[in-house]
């Protein structure tokens, strides 16, 4: 059963200085939703101010919705293309650079399509859902990269539309980048940090479930108890953004 206080902070180091004794090196792996780039200003999308309370995910995140209303649903990428560019990557994002540079942490897997944990300089990410900058050709192979909003839908040299490359609902995700995750969650990770996802879309809300299945600590960082909580070894409540710093600080240290 997970703890839900936020003393759970320093039973969770306690806990990762157990494992360490018995393994030199620890292999840890992040998997980030929308909650880590919350405090940089960026919408959630569920909860009170999340997107899919304003906006209809059917309406603006299908293939259907794209074939009907192409424009619109550029508009409301565009929108969120241009949010994205006003905002920076805060401290979660940050912390998560430096886990990585001192050798710790070996992947960031994300569900975000926002950039911000490149833009804050970490490295060894997949991205499941796509990313919000890349646009890619309806009709041939072609992806091209986007550094501002699009004030119209962006065409293709081959004359067709393109669309974000974002999965969108009802599509699958890319296949070698789901068969690589697999393995990193089975072959790879000692501890996984869970940190800002609601943990209700799949195959996504598996992942933890899969890393527990395979010998992994689950440590949890969100505002609130997820589906999640259930099989975390510790859940940390808090946002993201003020206590990953903190966990991540006395991880270091546990190291040196
Ligand atoms: P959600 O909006 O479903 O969940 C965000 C989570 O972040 C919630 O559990 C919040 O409690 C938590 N949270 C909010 N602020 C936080 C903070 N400052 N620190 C820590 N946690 C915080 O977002 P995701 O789980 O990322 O998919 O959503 C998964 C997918 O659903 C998205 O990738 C997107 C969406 O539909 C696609 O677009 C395919």
């Amino acid at each position: 059963m997970s703890q839900l206080k936020n003393s759970v902070l320093e039973s969770s180091i306690t806990g990762i200085k157990q494992i360490k004794q018995k393994k030199a090196k620890l292999q840890i792996v992040a998997l980030t939703g929308s909650g880590v780039s919350k405090g940089s200003g960026i919408p959630t999308f569920r909860g009170k101010d999340g997107l899919w309370k304003n906006y209809n995910a059917m309406d603006l995140a299908t293939p259907q919705a794209f074939g009907r209303d192409p424009k619109l649903v550029w508009e409301w990428y565009s929108w969120r293309i241009g949010l994205i560019l006003e905002k920076n990557p805060n401290p979660a994002h940050y912390t998560l650079v430096k886990l990585q540079d001192e050798g710790l942490l070996k992947w960031i897997i994300t569900q975000n399509v926002d950039s911000l944990h490149m833009r804050a300089g970490s490295k060894n990410m997949l991205e499941v859902h796509g990313n919000i900058f890349r646009a890619k050709c309806t009709s041939c192979s072609n992806k091209i990269m986007l550094d501002t909003a699009p004030e119209k839908p962006p065409m293709c040299e081959c004359g067709e539309m393109l669309r974000p490359d974002v999965v969108w609902f009802g599509e699958s995700l890319d296949q070698q980048i789901i068969m690589k995750s697999y393995d990193i969650l089975t072959n790879e990770t000692d501890i996984l940090l869970v940190i800002g996802t609601s943990g209700v879309v799949y195959p996504v809300a598996d992942f933890p479930f899969l890393a527990k299945r395979n010998g992994a600590i689950i440590v949890e960082f969100n505002v609130d108890p997820t589906p999640i909580s259930q099989i975390a070894d510790y859940t940390i409540l808090g946002k993201a953004e003020e206590i990953l710093p903190k966990f991540v600080e006395a991880i270091v240290k546990i190291e040196e």
